[in-house]
Formats: structure tokens, sequence, C-alpha cells
């Protein structure tokens, strides 16, 4: 079915047909109108490309890009794809150059993606080579709109976006830097792995505290994430960017336990050291997960810190790459913490293990049901900031907004 054909049901903001997750053109219409168009899309951490000539590649949306430190130590986003032919021009995740040169036909282009350099492009013996009116000025790598904000590097292909701070608006300025204050970033390391499920089945799931209090038993069952916990999600005017804010409460059997069919107040962990758990951040709340629209989850869950990239791979799956962050001046005791703490997550992790399965389970379920919904009425069918986690009304946030830029309305 053709993506203009498709209606969204009558109860507009208490449901989410499945056609959202299926259906080619609409996914071709995101990838357009959401990944290419007026939003800041996660590229790299500062910290990965330190020294002039750095780079990482990656992708987004569909695109590959390469995120790179040039010689006068600014950063750079550049399209990973040859001006000349169209090859990807770099196939290293990781590396440092001085010039890029393409593998087919040594065309070379400078860190910030200008073309340097065409080989024969005045002809051999006065035979062949370029029109005399070739610009190399115009023939440089697609360049994107960067931002650098508190060591996360941001990029869109859009270049009449706000700045970042405007664009997300104060009050999530706030969220974001409790955690990315301006302290310098050091890598940790990483995860990746491929989910077979939509790209926005990452983000609903991050923005649904009703979830998490009852599929995950880790989280239950060791008091890092439960429904009776002192909690709030706050959502921006946009309805794009959201929060799930939550403080650590105890290991104890109550009537929020006595719902929960998996729950075992005996289980003790073998190695206790992964919640060797201290407070840091300011205010009581221990876990703080940002929502950030479409493109990446930035994640302080207690003391583990990571971003969490979404790489969509068509409508019925898409990658993850995990980047798990220390602070620079961290003690190593801190550093190794993190680390042990970060075993709760990546795609074997005690808690997000559980996420990875139940969105491919939920990509098979509604696969071939393209014209039915999901209900997304928890908490009613407001889509405004709560102070309790039995609510959806993130997800219906989500989906205000993705009804406007897709012209669902
Ligand atoms: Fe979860």
């Amino acid at each position: 079915m053709a993506a203009a054909e498709h209606q969204w049901p009558e109860d507009a903001d208490g449901r989410v047909p499945y056609w959202v997750y299926t259906d080619k053109d609409v996914y071709q219409k995101e990838l357009e109108k959401i990944w290419y168009g007026p939003h800041w899309l996660y590229a790299a951490l500062e910290c990965e490309i330190p020294n002039p000539g750095d780079y990482k590649t990656t992708t987004l949306g569909e695109k590959p890009v390469i995120v790179v430190r040039d010689e006068d130590g600014e950063v750079r986003v550049v399209e990973n794809r040859c001006a000349h032919r169209g090859l990807k021009l770099c196939q290293n995740r990781h590396g440092n150059e001085s010039d890029f040169v393409c593998p087919y036909h040594q065309w070379s282009f400078d860190l910030k993606g200008n073309l340097l350099g065409v080989p024969f492009r005045r002809g051999v013996k006065g035979q062949g080579g370029m029109p005399k009116d070739f610009d190399p000025k115009e023939n440089g790598l697609n360049k994107l709109n960067v931002e650098v904000v508190n060591g996360v590097v941001w990029a869109s292909f859009d270049h009449n976006l706000p700045p970042f701070r405007e664009y997300v608006g104060e009050r999530f300025w706030k969220h974001y830097t409790r955690v990315y204050d301006g302290r310098k970033l050091e890598l940790l390391g990483y995860n990746r792995q491929h989910i077979p499920g939509n790209w926005k089945l990452m983000q609903e799931n991050i923005k649904d505290p009703y979830h998490a209090g009852l599929l995950h038993v880790f989280f239950v069952t060791f008091g890092l994430f439960r429904a009776d916990q002192k909690s709030a999600v706050d959502i921006d005017d946009e309805g794009r960017n959201a929060i799930l804010i939550s403080r650590k409460g105890e290991k104890e059997q109550n009537e929020v336990t006595g719902d929960l069919r998996q729950f075992q107040s005996d289980l003790q962990l073998s190695d206790p050291r992964i919640l060797d758990v201290v407070h840091e951040f300011p205010g009581e709340e221990t876990v703080g997960m940002i929502t950030m629209f479409p493109s990446v989850i930035l994640q302080q869950q207690t003391n583990s810190l990571s971003t969490r990239q979404i790489v969509p791979k068509g409508p019925g799956g898409f990658d993850f790459h995990w980047t798990h962050w220390t602070y620079a001046d961290d003690t190593e005791e801190m550093k190794l913490r993190r680390t042990r703490q970060a075993n709760l997550f990546g795609p074997a992790g005690l808690v997000s293990a559980d996420d990875g399965e139940v969105i491919e389970f939920a990509q098979q379920g509604f696969a071939a049901s393209e014209e039915q919904a999901a209900v997304v009425t928890m908490g009613g069918r407001e889509k405004d900031p709560t102070d309790h986690m039995v609510t959806e009304a993130a997800i219906r946030g989500m989906y205000g907004y993705w009804r406007k830029v897709m012209g669902y309305e």
C-alpha cells in the first residue's frame, strides 16, 4: 500500500498503526523528512577523534559519513561518498589521515572535504582530461552542518536548523547538561548489535517507563527501576525528545512486586560489584534516560554512561551502536565502576538484552497486520510531562510530532 493511502486511526493520540513500522514508502519518507531533514543527529563523541587527522566513519540515516578533526582542530562531518563516481571513500572505522583518497580513480579530498587533486585532470600528452570549466570548488564532498556540544558531535544535512541549545529548548538543555556538563569525556568502549525491528521501536522503548519495571527482572529484583519509585517523564514542547527520570530504590517486596510474576526476593548477585553504585549527579535521581529524536539515546543509569546510536536499515531493522564513556578526570576506581556497570547494557546486557528481544517480537507480531494498531493509552491521551511512570505519554508525544513532520495530521 502506498504511503499516501494510509489513514491514521480515529483515536489519533491513543493508537499507533502498524504500517508505521512496516511500510517501505513510509520508511523512505522518514529518511527524507526526518533523518535528512531539520534534526540534529548524533554523530560521535569528540573524544573519539582527539587529534588533527583523526576520523571515525559512521552512518546517519542510511548515508555513510566521516567525522574528522581537521588540521585546524575543528570537527567536520562530510559524506563518505566520492564526488566523482559516488564510491564510499573510506572503509575503516577509525584512523588518522592527512587527506582522503578514493580507491577507484584517486581523487583526493582534504580533511574539510574540499577536492584537492584529480589525476590526469589536464589529460595526458594533450589528450583527454577534464573540461576547462571543471571547478574543483564545486566538486568537494558534501559537508554537513556540525555542532560540538559539551563533548558530543551533532550533525545535520539541513544547514538552516537552529543551534543545538535553541533546538532542544531551555528545559531540555538543563537535562542535557546535567551529564554533558562541559567536562572532558573519555572513551571506554563499544558494543554493536543488529535488532530486527523498526528503528522507532527503540525510541519508544526508552520513552516507555511502563515496561521498565515489568520486563526487566534485573531492574526490579535489585531495585534499580521500579514502578513505585519516585520518577518523572519530561517531554519537550515539540514532543520529539523526552527524558525518563527515576530514583533507585531498595530490593523489597510490596504491592508493586506482587504484580510481577518473576520477582524473586531471594536472588543474590555472585559479584555484587556490578551494583557498586555511588551517587554523583545533582538531585536525588539516579537514572536519566534521554531520547533524542530520531538518532540516539543518551543513557545515564546509575554510574553507567553511554550513547546508543540508532542506524536504520530499512523498515524492519536497525543497527545499534553503543559507546560507553567516562569523564576524563574520573578516578581509576570510577572508570572501573562504570565499565563494570556497562555489563547491564549492550547486546548481551543483563537489562538491555530484554529490550532487543521484545523489539524483535513486536516486529514479528505486526508485520502481517499493518492496518491494525497499537494501543498507547496508558496514563490517558495527554502528551504532557508526568511525575510517575505508569504512562505512555512520551510515545504519544513522539507520534504527535512524527505525524506533523510526515503529514498525517
Ligand atoms: Fe527496557
